[in-house]
């Protein structure tokens, strides 16, 4: 069996793709986390008797670490999935997204790269190095314009999504001057089990259960692309596995969705499945200050993905949402202990000063 070297597999897509490894039996998995505020090692709990999965706490910056793991375990592909990745918190403190985003993932090509030309003649052929990416890279979209394709120039507005850019960047330009079989793929938003409830579909989910405040920036009329994580679990493998080398893959689920509609359908999944007597949980939704920057709107053209390798979505947004809600009803253990530590200082932080603009009767 092949070895991945993933990074950043304790967060909520790298989790979801290794138990996918582990599952299907892609790959034996080497995870290497540094274990942020965005993750905490009961996540992957269910691997601890796995013989095929070793956790390492470090960070991928870390170039000894990463040289002696890879001299190890001579995995045939490294995946790149450990990042800063909450855009919100890039406005508040940009710092830690050009370390870990840029500067990380420049020392990981760069230890990727010793590493790669010293390899045999044949594993040099095998080995990949995927970087994961975000359609965040191409900026805002207006209202009719078509959605982002590979070739759509980089435009990125906040500090997350320029520091993705400059990761993809030094990718790519590790492929063309090096020769570095790098591969990178621009995903639309991901939601499903394990995401870090900083991100607006777990936050709205557990604020409805508690009773909590619903939080719209602005007018609640931006349009993301949602996308199931396994589905894009499922996409990575495959570029991984089909892809020629230098490729790039743009990942979406042609989910379309304002993200008032999204806050409106979870709050009738949780009617039916968490109701409380005499209250619909949309009368919880509160109007707030806009996010500085804001991008209007994402979508994304998946045609080359699903032309060249195949690749399809197998949930629908309905379907994927309700596995969602039930997820996070079920796994209460998991949402305690994510929002344990700093969780609360950040709460207060990005909403206590965002005063109620109206309320939600107002804008429909
Ligand atoms: P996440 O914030 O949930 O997880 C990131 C993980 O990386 C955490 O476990 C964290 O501890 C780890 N990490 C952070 N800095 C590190 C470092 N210096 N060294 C080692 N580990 C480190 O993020 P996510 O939502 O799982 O996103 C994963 C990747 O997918 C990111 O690169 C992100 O840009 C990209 N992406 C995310 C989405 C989305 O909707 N969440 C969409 C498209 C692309
Ligand atoms: P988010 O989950 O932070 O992902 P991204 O900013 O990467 O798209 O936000 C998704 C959308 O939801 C985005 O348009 C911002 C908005 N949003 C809110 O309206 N309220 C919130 O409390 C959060 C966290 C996000």
């Amino acid at each position: 069996m092949q070895t991945y070297l993933v990074t950043g597999g304790t967060g909520f897509i790298g989790s979801n793709f290794i138990l996918s490894a582990r599952r299907e039996g892609w790959a034996t998995i080497i995870n290497l986390d540094k274990l942020t505020y965005a993750s905490h090692p009961q996540t992957l709990a269910a691997l601890s008797d796995d013989p095929g999965y070793q956790f390492v706490q470090g960070d991928i910056g870390d170039s000894d670490l990463v040289r002696t793991l890879l001299d190890t375990h001579q995995p045939t592909a490294i995946l790149n999935f450990a990042a800063e990745s909450h855009v919100d918190r890039s406005i508040v403190s940009p710092h830690d997204f050009i370390q870990t985003n840029v500067v990380g993932t420049f020392n990981l090509l760069e230890t990727s790269r010793v590493y790669w030309e010293q390899l045999a003649a044949n594993q040099k052929e095998q080995f990949r190095f995927l970087h994961v990416s975000t359609d965040e890279v191409y900026g805002s979209l207006n209202p009719t314009d078509p959605a982002f394709r590979e070739d759509t120039p980089y435009a990125p507005n906040s500090p997350y999504a320029a520091s993705k850019a400059g990761s993809d960047h030094l990718v790519r330009a590790y492929h063309h001057t090096y020769g570095l079989p790098t591969l990178t793929t621009n995903c639309s938003n991901n939601y499903g089990p394990r995401q870090f409830p900083e991100k607006l579909i777990p936050l709205i989910i557990l604020n409805a259960l508690e009773g909590k405040p619903l939080p719209i920036y602005g007018d609640g009329q931006n349009v993301r692309d949602w996308l199931y994580v396994e589905d894009h679990c499922n996409a990575i493998h495959r570029v991984l596995q089909h892809s020629c080398v230098g490729e790039t893959y743009n990942i979406g689920g042609r989910n379309e969705l304002t993200n008032l509609t999204v806050v409106e359908q979870i709050c009738s999944i949780l009617d039916e499945l968490a109701p409380k007597p005499n209250f619909k949980h949309s009368s919880l939704i509160t109007f707030i200050k806009d996010r500085p920057g804001h991008d209007r709107r994402y979508a994304i053209d998946c045609s080359k993905i699903q032309r060249d390798l195949g690749w399809q979505p197998n949930e629908s947004f309905e379907s994927g949402l309700l596995k969602t809600v039930q997820w996070y009803l079920d796994n209460s253990n998991w949402v305690e202990q994510a929002r344990s530590g700093a969780y609360q200082t950040w709460m207060k932080q990005n909403y206590s000063d965002r005063s109620v603009e109206s309320p939600v009767e107002s804008r429909h």
